[in-house]
């Protein structure tokens, strides 16, 4: 006689509504469209603050003083450097592997050749936390330097982490602009409650695994459509579409075929995402050609999709506008959700460091409805 889980406690498909941990890193209210780091509005971070100095925020809470800051900056650009293994380890991966694949093979190598990966101390923990933060944007950049068959451009520490990733990528010191839109969208990914890859993060850590391990199942759980990597899906879906007059028919059509439209709806968010209004503002400046019907074209499915799906509680969500600011810098379209996760790993860290305080193994129960008493037939006896 199988015992089944007491119904006392409740299922829920997908976990919707469940509560699986207490933190203070980021509250979204999602009826009303707000989402604040450590009590300070995303709005604010993104007008005053820089990717860095939000990472420290979210890791330490409280926000630095000039010096703590300066450390800060100091320890990341020492670990910025690819080790002379590493490039070549990289050399030898496919061409034509998706560049998450890239970088989760990447923070693996990293782990396996740091003697210190594996600690339950939060110093030694935060300590490995930057060296990963660090070195994200070095692999990202790396890969793609050298699958298109070119050198791999060592970093430069006089810049910020998000002009540097720029400067690695297309071995060009950005302008100022651009690093800082990067740097914006930057801010605006770091964390955003429990999602799909916090949530992995935390499970893996949970069995105090070490943190190299937390980041890889984080980066493989980002990597999905229905999470990190719709904003890939949704710069395809605009150029299929192509301008904004085809716009009405093809959202027609899309939606009597209820497919889901990528860069559109949450979980929590049943209101216009903030985040999702802040890159707007930044694509609405764009001024390449591309990238301005890309734009024209997006804000028509807004319309569409506001129209035809708002009283659902859909609207745009971060991804349906990042994709233009990323294609503006030049950034390849399968680069987009690596540059997801190399900001989204300050969150994953901060929430592993946060939920260590008071470990407790993630261990939920299923409902089997499968058969029972089955007798075991031998092999020749089968069908
Ligand atoms: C984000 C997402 C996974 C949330 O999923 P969820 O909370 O499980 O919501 P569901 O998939 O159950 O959708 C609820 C309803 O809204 C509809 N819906 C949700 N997102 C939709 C979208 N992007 N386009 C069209 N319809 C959508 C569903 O079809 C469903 O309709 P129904 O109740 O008539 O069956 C989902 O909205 C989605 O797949 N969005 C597209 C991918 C994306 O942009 N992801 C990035 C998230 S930041």
């Amino acid at each position: 006689m199988i015992k089944e889980p007491s119904m006392e406690f409740r299922y829920s498909r997908g976990l919707e509504g469940v509560i699986a941990a207490i933190t203070s890193l980021s509250r979204i209210d999602g009826d009303e469209g707000i989402l604040i780091y450590r009590g300070i509005p995303i709005e604010s971070l993104a007008e005053n603050s820089t990717f860095e100095e939000t990472t420290y925020f979210l890791l330490y809470g409280k926000l630095p003083t000039k010096k703590e800051l300066d450390d800060f900056n100091s320890e990341l650009k020492e670990y910025r450097a690819l080790s002379e293994d590493e490039v070549d380890w990289i050399k030898k991966f496919p061409k034509d592997a998706h560049p998450m694949d890239a970088l989760k093979t990447s923070v693996s190598l990293m782990g396996m050749s740091d003697p210190s990966g594996w600690q339950e101390s939060k110093e030694a923990n935060l300590k490995i936390a930057i060296k990963i933060i660090a070195r994200i944007p070095s692999f990202v950049a790396a890969f793609d330097r050298i699958r298109n068959g070119r050198e791999v451009v060592p970093a430069d520490k006089d810049l910020s982490l998000a002009a540097n990733f720029l400067y690695m990528l297309h071995g060009e010191v950005p302008d100022e602009g651009n690093a800082r839109v990067l740097d914006v969208a930057l801010i605006l990914h770091a964390d955003h409650g429990m999602n799909a890859s916090t949530f992995g993060t935390m499970v893996t850590s949970s069995t105090l695994s070490d943190l190299y391990s937390s980041i890889i199942t984080g980066i493989g759980t980002l990597k999905g459509p229905l999470h990190g990597g719709a904003n890939e899906k949704v710069v395809a879906m605009l150029k299929e579409i192509g301008s904004p007059d085809k716009v009405e028919g093809a959202m027609k059509k899309a939606l009597a075929e209820r497919r889901k439209i990528m860069g559109f709806g949450h979980r929590v968010y049943k209101a216009y995402d903030p985040r999702a209004r802040i890159l707007k503002e930044y694509a609405k400046k764009l001024t390449g050609k591309e990238e301005s019907l890309l734009v024209q074209t997006a804000i028509k499915v807004e319309e569409v999709m506001v129209r035809e799906l708002s009283k659902k509680g859909i609207f745009p969500n971060v991804d349906f506008y990042s994709g233009f600011v990323y294609k503006y810098l030049g950034i390849p379209t399968d680069l987009f959700t690596p540059i997801f996760a190399m900001s989204r790993v300050s969150g994953w860290v901060a929430h592993v460091v946060e939920y260590r305080e008071a470990n407790r193994i993630f261990r939920p129960r299923a409902i089997y409805n499968g058969p029972v008493g089955v007798e075991y037939t031998p092999i020749d006896e089968r069908e």
